[in-house]
């Protein structure tokens, strides 16, 4: 039984909406930045409540070891996953992007190699690139007879880790944009090729709790604990992105205590709201994760049928993970930003070459909204105006 209601989304109640998704750009409908158009979970909202009521918005309890919300992802990976880890594996930051570049400063020097897989969520590029590491691409392709729609080529990468090594391969588990998620096989061939080559594996698994079944996630960390470090927080799936907060776990038992040697003042502190959204999202947040899933599941059909009906030379295929759905419009002939052009139709959607150099002529569209604004998006994005 559906018990929160995700399909009575009005224009009227997102544009009042103050934040990034939806604050900047009134006019048009917005189905870009990675939010959700839904509010959050009430039992998020409770717990924030309670903090509010309780009339205490002073520092936190410090002498505590660590956080209830860290003490829940440790519970709730060991429940889902079989994955055991003790909360003094981790540091808890404010952010996931924070994580990896704190991991990239720890592990390699200017000049190292990092492999991002391409297409790519924008920030990692930005940050491997701001770092002055080197960007060692590995390339994924639509794939018709993969279970997800796409396959990545992993011996072109190991050929070219043969001429050129890395120390690093960024994995975003499970991918965005395209949402492929990595098949038992699959990661366990990204193991034995991350050991041949002696890479650390950076997994950022935000997008986790947002699988289709009947695939399930997987921590790459279960086989590969000793050179794996993972990134995760409850934002995504429970929409949450304002709240900054995320877990760190670092399986390399060095890394590990170089990053928590680190003082507090220098990666700052999470923020007491952030923890509590993350603690109630992950000890009593799953009833509302579980309908949210059925109704992305509705979307993510929907959103390629339409698209499919609307506008048929667009490339799309049903995404496995997340509510990302990544757009190829080149023989739409918009040029090398399509978005541009959609922004006109009065739609914003991603901006394809953010995501690198496959992302010419793509685009990205968001659609964790309610079908009704979702058939306006594809509409309008089919709608050229007259010139
Ligand atoms: C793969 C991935 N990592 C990280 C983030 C953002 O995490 P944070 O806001 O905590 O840096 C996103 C947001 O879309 C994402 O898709």
């Amino acid at each position: 039984m559906q018990d929160f209601d995700f399909d009575s989304l009005s224009l009227d109640w997102l544009r009042a909406k103050p934040g990034a998704k939806w604050g900047q750009n009134r006019e048009v409908v917005n189905a870009w930045v990675a939010d959700m158009d839904f509010a959050p979970p009430p039992v998020v909202n409770e717990a924030l409540r309670a903090i509010i009521d309780a009339g205490d918005l002073g520092y936190p309890a410090w002498a505590l070891e660590h956080s209830p919300a860290l003490d829940a992802f440790v519970a709730r990976s060991e429940q889902r996953y079989g994955w055991h880890t003790a909360p003094d594996e981790y540091r808890e930051l404010n952010d996931v992007t924070q994580g990896i570049q704190i991991v990239l400063e720890h592990h390699t020097v200017p000049g190292d190699g990092v492999v991002v897989l391409q297409p790519s969520y924008p920030p990692f590029l930005n940050t491997v690139r701001d770092g002055g590491r080197r960007m060692v691409p590995a390339f994924g392709a639509r794939d018709a007879s993969s279970v997800t729609g796409w396959a990545f080529d992993w011996d072109r990468l190991e050929a070219d880790l043969a001429q050129s090594p890395a120390k690093v391969l960024l994995l975003c588990h499970p991918h965005n944009p395209t949402g492929h998620v990595f098949s038992p096989a699959e990661q366990q061939h990204i193991v034995d090729m991350a050991a041949r080559h002696d890479l650390l594996i950076i997994s950022d698994e935000i997008h986790a709790d947002l699988t289709y079944a009947p695939l399930e996630h997987r921590p790459i960390a279960l086989l590969a604990p000793e050179r794996t470090v993972t990134i995760h927080a409850a934002s995504k799936a429970f929409n949450l992105a304002g709240l900054r907060y995320a877990v760190l776990h670092l399986g390399p038992i060095d890394l590990r205590a170089k990053v928590l040697g680190v003082a507090n003042h220098l990666y700052g502190e999470p923020n007491l709201m952030g923890q509590a959204a993350a603690a109630a999202a992950w000890t009593v947040g799953d009833p509302w994760l579980d309908d949210c899933l059925r109704h992305l599941d509705h979307m993510r059909h929907l959103a390629v049928d339409l698209l499919r009906e609307h506008l048929p030379q667009v490339v799309a295929s049903v995404p496995a993970s997340t509510y990302l759905l990544w757009l190829d419009c080149r023989a739409l002939e918009l040029g090398e930003d399509p978005s541009k052009e959609f922004l006109r139709r009065g739609v914003r959607l991603s901006d394809g070459p953010d995501f690198g150099e496959l992302g010419l002529g793509h685009t990205r569209l968001n659609f964790a909204t309610s079908s009704g604004v979702l058939r306006e998006v594809v509409q309008r994005m089919a709608t050229a105006p007259a010139r």
